[in-house]
């Protein structure tokens, strides 16, 4: 069912934050004095945060972003996984990262300070990752005894190449921001008083697009990262098939002829 209201819902903890401008949310992880570790409250709060921002008329883009300007975030909070009573409890754990992947509406990542572990995996579940001078990414699992299990591997090498990866993964080491500008980890780098506004000003231009079309490129991509290339061009063109009968679509070709700016519904 759709919500047509954009009062955000309660997320039951103080430490993520849900904000919306025009049709952009933003989303604050808002822990700053643990570097925005990630606990299981917070986790739960990201789930109903992305489920009522895909449900919500008036939410068209999320930038995703941490308190303090110290960290984007710094991961799970080490300290609450010892709160799993059974490794099975952990392993069937809410997972952040998911949630941020599940997502349908596009996400940015507007990451400055440290983004370690979980933090990392949470930036590569959004769609477009943008990054201020200050940054700095890591994988540091491996220093405590153990690997994320947040699409680390799968991520980091579908972004970074198998040999960075490989890099970032066995050493637990951190890159900076010019370095994962070069390995292709981040769309741009800019100066941390200009990150957040940089990432709302695209956020509002994906928002100003045509919706269904939106959500249906995140689907394409995914297919086209996944998909063997012939069933990932065949899905393609289904995919705009559908794009092309929504109203929406009609709308784009009648604005286009009317020499006017398309007014876009999600229909
Ligand atoms: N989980 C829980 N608490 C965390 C945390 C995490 N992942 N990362 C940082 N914190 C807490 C610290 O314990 C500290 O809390 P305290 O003041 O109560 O002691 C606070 O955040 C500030 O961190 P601190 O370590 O004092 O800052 P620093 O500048 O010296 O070091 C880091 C920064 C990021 C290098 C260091 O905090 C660190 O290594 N964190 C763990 C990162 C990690 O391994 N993430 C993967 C988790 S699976």
């Amino acid at each position: 069912m759709t919500d047509t209201t954009s009062t955000p819902p309660d997320l039951g903890t103080e430490h993520v934050t849900l904000d919306v401008a025009g049709r952009v949310a933003t989303l604050t992880l808002n822990r700053p004095e643990k570097l925005n570790a990630v606990t299981p409250e917070m986790s739960h709060a990201l789930v109903r945060a992305v489920e009522w921002c895909d449900t919500t008329d008036d939410v068209r883009a999320v930038v995703l972003t941490g308190a303090g300007g110290r960290a984007f975030s710094a991961g799970s909070d080490i300290r609450a996984l010892d709160g799993y009573a059974t490794p099975w409890e952990f392993r069937n754990r809410v997972d952040y990262c998911d949630a941020l992947r599940a997502a349908r509406t596009p996400t940015i990542a507007a990451v400055g300070g440290y983004a370690l572990g979980g933090g990392l995996e949470t930036a590569l579940s959004c769609d477009i990752r943008l990054a201020s001078h200050t940054a700095s990414f890591g994988a540091p699992e491996i220093t405590l005894g153990w690997i994320g299990g947040g699409g680390m591997a799968a991520f980091l090498s579908r972004a970074a190449g198998p040999s960075n990866a490989a890099l970032m993964l066995l050493t637990g080491e951190r890159i900076d921001a010019a370095t994962a500008l070069r390995w292709h980890l981040v769309s741009e780098v800019v100066a941390p008083d200009e990150l957040l506004a940089r990432a709302r000003a695209l956020a509002a231009v994906i928002a100003s697009r045509a919706p269904v079309a939106a959500e249906t490129a995140k689907i394409n991509l995914r297919a086209a990262g996944n998909l063997p290339e012939d069933q990932a061009l065949a899905y393609e063109r289904d995919l705009q098939t559908v794009c092309f009968a929504t109203e929406d679509a009609a709308e784009g070709r009648r604005a286009f002829a009317e020499k006017r700016p398309p007014v876009f519904r999600k229909r």
